[in-house]
């Protein structure tokens, strides 16, 4: 299994003005590929369009909100119309906040709920359907190293992202016997303007979520083609960082004596120092 071969693909793209959405579309024009690409920012996504028809491959801008479901239909029957199929879905537009439980507004969780997670329940729901006839196809959906750690002041995000990898799971076995494989996307920071729009509850978030960005080593660029990569051998979870994968195998290992370990940190006050330690290292 697997799609071995992206050239020509025909590729479907959420949140592809900017950051890895854009990268990924970059990446998959270098295959030729025929894309249709969705987002909010108008601008920003007629700035990918122009850089994609330049780099050889095509695409069409959709302005798509994928928190609203009838947006999400239209685009799904858009891409059947035009091509009758869709090779791969890519199910990556998202946003951040970050706060205490109680500090956090409610339409904060509401609007970190709608986009990260809901968005890809949309995206999923329409397109899927239609990909189960084709006999082979990929879904990527781009959760966070966020939904694996649960790390403190950020239960929306981590909630959401959680969420999104318990979904890819699932349809893993569900869409094997299609043909579809599926990735889920795990990174910690990585360069974009992902805090553009993230919203905080106090300054040392902003600091530390700053922070972590102008100190992250990975680049979209490498995280796009890890993405192809992944597609192209059917593989399930990427996460690029190793400092995740870390963490990730010592909360397999014991998930209760990690969060235990957490619970302490936090205990004793040092979380937050630790915190910041991590992303100025580029965690
Ligand atoms: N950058 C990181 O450190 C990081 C880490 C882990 C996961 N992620 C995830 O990667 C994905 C891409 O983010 P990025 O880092 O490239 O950030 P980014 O802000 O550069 O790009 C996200 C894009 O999504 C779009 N978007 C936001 N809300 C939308 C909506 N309702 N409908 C359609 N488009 C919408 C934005 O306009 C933007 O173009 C997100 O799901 C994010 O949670 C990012």
């Amino acid at each position: 299994m697997g799609m071995k071969n992206l050239r020509e693909r025909k590729v479907v793209i959420t949140g592809a003005a900017s950051g890895i959405g854009r990268e990924l579309a970059l990446a998959f024009a270098r295959e030729r590929c025929d894309m249709v690409l969705a987002d909010i920012d108008e601008a920003g996504l007629q700035e990918t369009v122009g850089m994609v028809n330049g780099a050889g491959g095509s695409a069409e801008a959709f302005f798509c909100d994928v928190s609203k479901a009838d947006q999400v239909t239209r685009m799904a029957d858009r891409c059947f119309d035009k091509w009758g199929r869709v090779d791969l879905l890519i199910n990556n537009a998202g946003v951040a906040s970050t706060g205490f439980m109680g500090d956090v507004p409610i339409t904060d969780w509401e609007w970190v709920m709608s986009i990260n997670f809901w968005g890809v329940v949309y995206g999923c729901h329409a397109f899927v359907p239609g990909m189960k006839g084709q006999g082979e196809g990929h879904i990527v959906n781009v959760a966070s190293a966020a939904g694996i750690i649960s790390s403190a002041e950020m239960a929306p995000y981590n909630a959401s992202k959680a969420a999104v990898i318990s979904l890819s799971e699932t349809l893993k076995s569900e869409l094997a016997p299609y043909g579809i494989g599926v990735t889920v996307l795990c990174p910690t920071f990585v360069r974009t303007n992902l805090l553009e729009k993230m919203r905080f509850t106090d300054d040392f978030q902003r600091h530390c979520s700053t922070t972590g960005m102008a100190n992250a080593r990975w680049t979209p660029e490498k995280v796009a083609a890890l993405v192809l990569d992944a597609v192209r051998r059917d593989r399930v979870y990427v996460l690029p960082q190793a400092s995740a994968r870390l963490i990730w195998l010592f909360k397999r290992i014991s998930p209760a004596a990690y969060l235990g370990f957490f619970a302490f940190l936090m205990r004793m006050g040092w979380a937050r120092g630790l915190m910041l330690r991590m992303v100025k290292a580029g965690f």
